[in-house]
């Protein structure tokens, strides 16, 4: 397992860099990631590139063993590309470019921009096209799926549009503009959603198509950087850095082009008493895990205190350090880099906190860093081992985006549907791979489909021969919602998927914050946010509201169907009401599992030919002490314990 760090050459004094790399070499740092947001260095006027003093950083650490990874700096335009291209800044709703500010500003659909861009990714990755020690590149940085609404994306979307459709009849039809008088009549009629207009006034059709084109739109652009990178690099490893923002992108798309997914990782530093609201990065990590359905890596991981838009965050507890990154590692990372190797003493960030402070003087977040790559080394024999899972839990980029765009109710997102499933399966100690909805589902003995929202044929077909061949399958509220343009279908919900799951929703009500009970198995449940009142065709109920409109009905029930079962869960619980459905559903499935394990202790598994390594990871603030399979275990505030087995 590879540690390693972001580091700035340009925001630092010659003099310290040599300091840094003997250091970074001495602690076992084995990568760093440069060049990120360093355009105005590498091109300070128009033509004129520099790239000297970047040869010099890289040769720094390549003496001493140390691996880099380069990044195209095309997140930051110097301010001279600007002042001769004001139209490739970002145009906000109201026309008007966005403010110079700190970063991001460029429209990435700008031809100004592009051809700029390309040129300096040219000059590059030609440059260091040969330089053995330059193992990978990064595409630009955490990029976004906004809308800009200058007249290059305002087209852009028009075409999106015509290609997709055709003709206007079609486009009518698909968005349902009969309704309102919204029926264009020329393209020209067909733009992003300026002005001051509410976007929750907006079609919902349109809307998810103005969401699909602002995603696709950072797809082409990544692809756009790939291609050069891959004419000129032979070979690259070639990845972007990706996180979770308001405006997320179809990760699906935007790694389709991309050798590796990359994750900038920045897990809570404030742990909640409350164990209902502890929350789990495994969740994020198991996702981008997902993504390409192999190992991928942390470019951005949490080493102090956060704060620059912000006011300051709590710095990171003594064990988070180490305990996060190694539990990045259990869940499939195979190199983990932390932001930052040295707090920035200048510009917007000079709070976010690295490894170490502005004072220079390593303290003990650097020790505790120390320790990782002590561990990290130790870890080197698992390279090459993969997490294997039997348990899966689908994600739908569309049925996010519609989620978005049409709050179903108070309080309840999309992810946070998605979270308390895969907490359920954490909780067992099932290694869960969260993947695509639609992709194939062969190896998962359970498959975990919360809120499929948008209908997508290619998915529900596999969920059907997934069910059939055996598989057991849970299912949620807003399962079977819209179509494929975000329109409501018009058949009993969960639609597409009555025959599997064996009911039909004959009301819902959006409760929002306020709250019902539900009984099950004799256990009284708090439940919120929504409720679907089954009747049961061919399933039977393993759950009924006890209180609330509904009371009397189903709200969980189980089918079976082919050689499998559909679960179906009508409502919104707490964590005792998925663990408790949970441990029934796998005792009935006889999927092994360890047990439902104490809270905040995770435990996950990677393996490879002739070797297993189990991870046993106390993600809370307290000690715990528990057993497991008979064997006693003590643990501190996020200390992981690693059990290596060569088979
Ligand atoms: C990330 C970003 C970094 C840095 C960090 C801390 O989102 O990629 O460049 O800004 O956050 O703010």
């Amino acid at each position: 397992m590879i540690v390693g760090v972001d580091y700035y050459p340009e925001h630092w004094d010659r003099q310290l860099w040599e300091a840094d790399a003997e250091l970074m070499a001495k602690t076992g740092v084995k990568v760093v990631r440069m060049a990120e947001f360093a355009w105005s260095r590498l091109e300070p006027r128009e033509g004129e590139f520099e790239l000297d003093w970047l040869d010099e950083a890289v040769e720094l650490f390549a003496k001493r063993g140390i691996d880099v990874i380069l990044c195209t700096p095309t997140s930051c335009p110097p301010l001279w590309f600007y002042e001769k291209y004001p139209d490739s800044v970002r145009t906000d709703a109201e026309g008007k470019r966005i403010a110079i500010g700190i970063r991001g500003h460029r429209c990435i659909a700008s031809p100004d921009l592009l051809r700029y861009a390309d040129r300096i990714v040219n000059v590059l990755t030609e440059h260091f096209a040969q330089n053995k020690a330059v193992k990978a590149w990064q595409i630009d940085n955490e990029l976004e799926a906004d809308i800009c609404f200058c007249g290059v994306c305002e087209s852009g979307f028009r075409e999106y549009v015509k290609n997709k459709y055709g003709t206007l009849d079609a486009v009518n039809a698909a968005y349902g503009n009969n309704v309102w008088s919204g029926e264009y009549s020329s393209w020209e009629q067909i733009k992003p959603p300026s002005g001051s207009y509410p976007h929750a006034w907006l079609n919902p059709a349109y809307m998810l198509d103005v969401k699909r084109y602002a995603s696709h739109r950072v797809a082409r652009f990544i692809r756009r950087q790939a291609d050069i990178i891959r004419k000129n690099c032979p070979g690259a490893v070639i990845t972007t850095n990706t996180w979770f923002c308001e405006a997320l992108p179809d990760f699906y798309e935007e790694f389709s082009q991309l050798d590796v997914v990359s994750f900038d990782n920045y897990p809570p530093l404030n742990i909640p008493d409350d164990p209902e609201e502890l929350y789990s990065h495994a969740f994020h990590l198991d996702l981008m895990r997902g993504i390409k359905r192999k190992n991928f890596m942390i470019m951005e991981q949490l080493s102090g205190g956060m704060g620059c838009w912000s006011p300051m965050s709590r710095t990171t507890a003594p064990g988070m350090i180490k305990g996060y990154s190694l539990q990045a590692f259990a869940h499939g990372a195979d190199a983990v880099l932390h932001f930052r190797w040295r707090t920035a003493v200048s510009g917007a960030e000079m709070h976010w906190h690295g490894l170490i402070d502005h004072s220079n003087v390593p303290g003990r977040r650097f020790a505790e860093f120390g320790q990782l790559c002590i561990t990290a080394k130790e870890l080197e024999k698992l390279r090459g081992t993969a997490v294997k899972s039997r348990a899966a839990l689908l994600y739908s980029p569309e049925s996010e985006f519609a989620f978005k765009i049409q709050p179903q109710t108070q309080g309840m997102y999309y992810l946070e549907q998605l979270r308390l499933l895969h907490r359920a399966l954490c909780s067992y100690g099932l290694n869960t791979d969260i993947i695509e909805y639609g992709e194939p589902l062969d190896g998962y003995d359970i498959v975990a489909a919360p809120t499929l929202y948008v209908r997508n044929v290619k998915g529900e077909a596999e969920l059907d021969k997934f069910v059939r061949n055996g598989g057991t399958l849970i299912l949620t509220n807003r399962c079977g919602v819209k179509d494929e343009h975000n329109n409501c279908i018009m058949s009993p919900l969960p639609s597409g998927f009555t025959e599997l799951a064996g009911i039909r929703v004959s009301e819902y009500d959006p409760l929002g914050y306020s709250a019902v009970t539900v009984r099950m198995n004799s256990k009284e449940y708090r439940c919120t946010r929504w409720c679907d009142s089954l009747q049961t065709d061919t399933a039977v109920s393993l759950a009924e509201y006890s209180g609330g409109y509904f009371k009397g009905s189903c709200a969980v029930s189980e089918n079976v169907i082919g050689k499998g079962r559909v679960y179906y869960i009508g409502t919104v619980g707490g964590r005792e009401f998925y663990s408790d459905l949970t441990g029934y559903i796998l005792e009935k499935a006889h999927i092994p599992n360890l047990g439902l394990l104490p809270d905040g202790i995770e435990v996950t598994e990677r393996e490879g030919e002739d070797i297993r390594a189990r991870f046993i990871f106390n993600n809370s603030k307290n000690s715990a002490e528990f057993c497991l399979e008979g064997k006693a275990f003590a643990l501190g505030p996020f200390e992981m314990r690693i059990k290596i087995t060569n088979e």
